[in-house]
């Protein structure tokens, strides 16, 4: 006997206007990273998918279930925003009318707390907290008007942010689908002195030509973020498998079918209990906070960490093939003095010329005039790095030097 199964009208509009539509979608990067990220968006969605660079990140064409495969899967991206409306308001009455007519139930579960975050630019309207207040009484006044929980749901524990952007005088509503920024994987705790952002890692792996099957040496692993994001490429693990998103809760979320991503995405990982993802820093609290993470996350059939000192360590102790060297040195304003770093990378540069012939590398330097500096042939990407502009330099060192 099958059971009818009783619809509601709003889970009825829910299921037409925000599962069964293609909407547009924006995955937000760093200034830098957007080529990247959309190499990654081809390879994830169906090919055709309508998708083009725009200022600062990817914009997409898709479906509630490719939001889901993005949050999960993109390492480059800050996070994923669902547009919501587009409409022409250039006063604040337009505005408040045009508002009263956002679906907002469609996006938000009653009850849920909100932050509106505004931009503004060539629009007559421009004071940004007059814009994120008219929103918020926007979505008050929908929830006190109408009766939307017509089915006991769980009250909402995350803070839905809702992005509005004044452009031409163009208004346009985006409610954010990650929560938590992108970068923050699950895995690590925030304790690290000057950790690097797991997005930008995660880039110069993928620029660097790092394919999950050589080895890779971080001998200054710190928080251990390369060999934490080199790990994840190489055993096929989701970057978002340990965290939750906003979207989960969303009057929209469809747990089963998330259920079944994650299942699919399980079955794909790999196994392996030999380790070829050294990490080391001469910090023992930093190698032993890796190592704790390492273990929870069932990651240490591929890294292994150890308390060495960069100097002291050669890359055949641990390996007999050439791999990949990652290499964030300490650096001014971050860490030590400034002539202090500089010495430290001119230094690290000759040991890598003298121990490390024939491996690729990921180096950052803190400035151009270092990366400059650097005795072997290198492409550069300058990106931002906690507030900074670092230079990230890849390449292969060579087998021979000619003096
Ligand atoms: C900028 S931090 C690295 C951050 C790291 N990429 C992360 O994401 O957390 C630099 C690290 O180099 C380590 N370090 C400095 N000199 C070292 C040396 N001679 N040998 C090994 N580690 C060293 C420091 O202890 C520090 O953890």
């Amino acid at each position: 006997m099958t059971r009818a199964t009783t619809e509601t009208p709003l889970k009825k509009r829910i299921k037409r206007h925000v599962i069964g539509r293609e909407r547009l979608f924006f995955a937000a990067t760093a200034p830098g990273l957007e080529t990247i990220c959309q190499e990654e968006l081809k390879v994830l969605l169906p090919s055709g998918t309508p998708m083009a660079i725009v200022e600062g990140g990817v914009e997409f064409k898709g479906r509630l279930h490719d939001c889901y495969l993005a949050n999960l899967n993109l390492r480059t991206a800050n996070r994923l925003l669902m547009r919501i409306e587009s409409f022409h308001a250039a006063n604040f009455r337009e505005l408040e009318k045009k508002l009263t007519a956002v679906p907002w139930e469609l996006f938000l579960l009653p009850g849920t707390p909100t932050h509106i975050r505004v931009t503004a630019r060539h629009s007559r309207l421009y004071h940004k907290d007059a814009v994120a207040g008219r929103v918020q009484t926007s979505i008050a006044f929908c929830f006190a008007q109408n009766e939307f929980s017509e089915e006991a749901s769980p009250e909402p524990t995350v803070t839905q942010q809702i992005f509005v952007r004044l452009s031409d005088n163009r208004v346009t509503l985006s409610i954010d689908s990650s929560g938590d920024l992108l970068h923050k994987r699950g895995i690590k705790p925030c304790t690290a002195k000057a950790p690097i952002r797991e997005t930008l890692a995660a880039a110069a792996l993928i620029l660097s030509g790092y394919t999950g099957t050589e080895p890779l040496v971080d001998p200054m692993c710190g928080s251990g973020t390369f060999a934490i994001e080199a790990a994840l490429i190489a055993r096929k693990i989701p970057p978002g498998r340990f965290r939750d998103f906003a979207f989960m809760q969303w009057p929209s979320f469809q747990p089963k079918r998330w259920q079944h991503m994650i299942q699919a995405a399980e079955k794909k990982i790999v196994r392996t209990n030999t380790p070829f993802i050294f990490a080391s820093d001469r910090d023992d609290r930093a190698a032993r906070e890796l190592e704790d993470s390492v273990t929870q996350h069932d990651l240490s059939g591929i890294i292994a960490v150890s308390i060495r000192d960069f100097f002291d360590l050669s890359p055949t102790e641990l390996t007999n093939s050439p791999g990949l060297v990652t290499l964030n040195p300490p650096f001014g304003r971050r860490l030590g003095s400034r002539r202090e770093s500089e010495a430290l990378f001119l230094s690290v540069c000759e040991r890598l010329q003298k121990e490390y012939k024939g491996w690729k590398f990921v180096l950052i330097a803190p400035n151009l005039r270092l990366a400059g500096m650097v005795p072997f042939r290198s492409t550069t990407h300058l990106l931002p790095h906690g507030g900074l502009k670092v230079a990230l330099m890849t390449g292969r060192i060579p087998d021979k030097f000619i003096s």
